[in-house]
């Protein structure tokens, strides 16, 4: 079993029957979303999916995971998400599978959320990763060329075939190149107020428990 497999089996353990369950995006959460077929499936668990993107829906579709929009629902109870980088005082990256705005909106939603990663997504301080920003096409190359000139090196996302990359909701994704980011909170507050810029993949404040893999053993941490 691989660490992202272990992770993310671990974490559908904490969803129990009657929960409205956020379902996170990418390749560490795909096998929490697995687990939880598998527990709809063999155990006869009973829950409300809320997910976050096309793939998560289709997959959960494919397992037979009742599911909700996050509007039809009063609060999820638990969502379980992967993450692109782990600061060492709990901010996060996400949106490296350009998730970012639904991610966010289904985690501020949420009573609990759970991050699951393996070890390679922990570091000191947020930044290596280059940082997801979810933008209005209309004015990106403006502001490309403002990010471009604060030195953030941005590049505006493409597709494997050259195309630019349209998120779930047809918006387009610049990634900042930063090395290192000191105050994610003050960071994230002056990205949100730049228009144009529909959100940011600086998630501060939102989880309440990380379970991370390193080598064969389960961290688990509350927040
Ligand atoms: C999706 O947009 C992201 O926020 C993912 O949750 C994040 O990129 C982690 O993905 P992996 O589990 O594939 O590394």
């Amino acid at each position: 079993m691989n660490q992202k497999q272990l992770v993310g089996i671990e974490a559908a353990s904490y969803v129990s029957d009657g929960m409205i369950v956020g379902l996170g995006t990418g390749s560490t959460a795909f096998f929490m979303i697995e687990e939880l077929g598998r527990r709809v499936r063999e155990e006869h668990l009973h829950i409300t999916g809320v997910t976050t993107s096309l793939q998560s829906k289709v997959q959960a579709q494919k397992l037979n995971i009742p599911l909700k929009s996050i509007d039809d629902v009063p609060y999820v109870d638990l969502t379980i998400d992967g993450a692109d980088e782990i600061s060492a005082d709990h901010h996060g990256i996400k949106g490296g599978g350009a998730a970012l705005l639904y991610e966010k909106i289904v985690a501020t939603y949420s009573k609990e959320v759970i991050w699951i990663a393996d070890e390679s997504k922990l570091v000191e301080k947020l930044g290596k990763f280059p940082l997801p920003i979810e933008v209005i096409p209309y004015g990106s190359k403006q502001l490309l060329h403002f990010f471009a000139q604060k030195k953030m090196a941005p590049t505006l996302r493409q597709r494997q075939d050259g195309e630019i990359l349209l998120t779930d909701s047809g918006h387009y994704i610049i990634d900042l190149h930063l090395g290192q980011i000191d105050d994610p909170k003050a960071f994230g507050h002056w990205l949100s107020q730049l228009t144009g810029v529909v959100e940011h993949g600086i998630f501060s404040d939102f989880v309440t428990k990380t379970i991370i893999a390193k080598g064969h053993h389960i961290i688990t941490t509350d927040v």
